[in-house]
């Protein structure tokens, strides 16, 4: 019996795992252990799909099988997390829909059934992907060590039994793998620490890059802490950041772009946690002037709203951009599409006919599960597989929901 048919020998692999290569790896072993955990509870779901539920699809349609996570996982295709770099929904579905032709052979060759997926499932295993992007590999010691000489955080704060006075210890955020406890109580204490900046002189600190993760481990590794005990956050949740959007009122501002207020779409995207953090902490001063004088209260953040907050803006530009229904019409002919669906051949549907759902869920899944169908007409007519670039699969998905709309009408 592989290990992939027993769920729970892999965990206890991981666990001894991670004993083993110790805490520097720890976030990463731990988040891959703890995805299900944080399920469950939280807001009306917002987003399409559900990365924790994703997470569970992922496993159960034997995806893991053949496919790693962060290097755990199946060798046949490639580590998931490498292949869905900075990818929105379209251009997954394009890589899905690019790299079937050898998954159908591989699931095939193996006795497997083609893993189909209904809509919700699909929308579930794409924001899956997305959201493995969000994470970061672990920082560097050295570098968080020169971050922490560069912001000068040791004028006013004392780590390791030495530093200056004023904001006081900060060892025990070196319990936290995560960066986010220590943004967090930054933010909070963001107007305290400003004005004591501003008293002594001293240049207001940005963050560049990962450096809140670097930052992070500098901590971990100096701070005078009682046992190296690991506290786990739960994971960030973009379901629950959506309310903490709206329950601290970021939207007063950002929806209605008043004033200057950007456009958050983009903000996050293709960013990991900590580069959230740092953005957010870089505007931060910005913001609260701009809040004092518009009478919204500066928002303090507790438990985990910061880290499902980060989820939120990372899953703003999830969908993409809407693609263009004129150029797919070209895109359908040009990938051959055209030769089977309008070109009366056997057991081949009008799409226009038996197209009856706008949801690009539907359509992605509509097409992920005929592909092996569409795989071995293909093959018989001797065709070659239509390989789709990024905006190619946008603007045929248009296109395809254009049909929906015209039957319909
Ligand atoms: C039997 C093995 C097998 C199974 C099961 C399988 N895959 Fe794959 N997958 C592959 C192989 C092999 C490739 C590489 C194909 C290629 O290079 O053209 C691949 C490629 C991919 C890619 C593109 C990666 C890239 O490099 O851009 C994605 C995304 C993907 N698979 C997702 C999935 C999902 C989601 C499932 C489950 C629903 C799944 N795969 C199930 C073998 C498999
Ligand atoms: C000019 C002095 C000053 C500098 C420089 C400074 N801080 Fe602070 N910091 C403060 C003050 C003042 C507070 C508020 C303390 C309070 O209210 O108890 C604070 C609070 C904090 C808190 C919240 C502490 C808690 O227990 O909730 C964190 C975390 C923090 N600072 C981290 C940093 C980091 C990291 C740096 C370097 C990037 C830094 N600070 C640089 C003065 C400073
Ligand atoms: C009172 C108005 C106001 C409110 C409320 C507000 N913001 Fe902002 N926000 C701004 C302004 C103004 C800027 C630009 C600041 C700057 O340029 O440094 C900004 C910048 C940002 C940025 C950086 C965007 C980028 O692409 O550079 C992020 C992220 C952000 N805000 C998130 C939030 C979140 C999350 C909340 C709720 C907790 C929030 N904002 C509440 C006014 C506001
Ligand atoms: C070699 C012929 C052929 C080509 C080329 C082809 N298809 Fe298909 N397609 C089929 C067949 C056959 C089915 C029906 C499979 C079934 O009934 O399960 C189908 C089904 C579909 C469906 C599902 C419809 C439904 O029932 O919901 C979609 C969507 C679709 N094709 C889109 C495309 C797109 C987009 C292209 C071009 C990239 C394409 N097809 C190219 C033969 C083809």
């Amino acid at each position: 019996m592989s290990s992939i048919d027993r769920p729970e020998q892999v965990k206890v692999t991981y666990r001894t795992r991670f004993l083993r290569i110790g805490a520097k790896r720890a976030a990463t072993i731990l988040l891959l252990l703890g995805l299900a955990a944080g399920a469950g509870a939280g807001g009306k779901a917002a987003l399409e799909g559900d990365p924790f539920r994703g997470r569970e699809i992922f496993d159960e349609k034997g995806c893991s099988r053949c496919h790693s996570v962060w290097g755990h996982g199946g060798t046949l295709g490639p580590d998931i997390t490498v292949a869905v770099i900075g990818k929105t929904w379209y251009e997954l579905v394009g890589d899905f829909w690019n790299h079937t032709p050898r998954m159908i052979d591989e699931v095939a060759g193996r006795g497997y059934a083609w893993p189909t997926l209904d809509s919700r499932e699909m929308a579930d295993i794409l924001s899956y992907m997305y959201y493995l992007r969000l994470f970061d590999e672990p920082g560097d010691v050295r570098r968080g060590a020169d971050t922490y000489a560069r912001l000068q955080c040791s004028a006013c704060h004392t780590l390791g039994g030495s530093g200056g006075q004023g904001g006081g210890p900060l060892d025990g955020f070196g319990a936290h793998p995560s960066p986010v406890p220590l943004a967090q109580a930054m933010w909070n204490a963001g107007p305290r620490m400003q004005s004591e900046q501003l008293r002594r002189g001293r240049a207001i600190p940005e963050f560049t890059g990962h450096e809140m993760a670097d930052l992070q481990v500098y901590i971990r590794a100096e701070g005078l802490r009682e046992g190296r005990e690991v506290e786990l956050q739960r994971l960030p949740n973009p379901i629950r950041g959506a309310e903490v959007f709206r329950a601290k009122k970021c939207g007063v501002c950002h929806d209605s772009m008043r004033g200057p207020a950007p456009d958050l779409n983009r903000s996050a995207f293709s960013k990991t946690v900590s580069e959230i953090t740092g953005l957010l902490w870089n505007h931060s001063y910005a913001m609260s002037s701009e809040m004092a004088s518009s009478g919204v209260p500066f928002p303090r953040f507790e438990d985990g709203e910061l880290s499902d907050l980060i989820a939120h803006l990372y899953f703003l530009d999830f969908a993409g951009d809407e693609g263009d229904p004129k150029q797919g019409s070209v895109v359908f002919t040009a990938k051959g599409c055209a030769d089977c669906h309008q070109g009366g051949v056997d057991g081949v549907p009008d799409l226009m006919k038996v197209l009856h759902r706008t949801d690009r869920a539907d359509l992605a899944a509509a097409m992920w599960n005929h592909a092996p169908q569409m795989h071995s007409l293909m093959a018989e007519k001797s065709r070659y597989w239509p390989k789709f670039e990024p905006d190619e699969m946008r603007n045929l998905a248009a296109y395809l929901r254009s049909l929906v709309h015209r039957e319909g009408s």
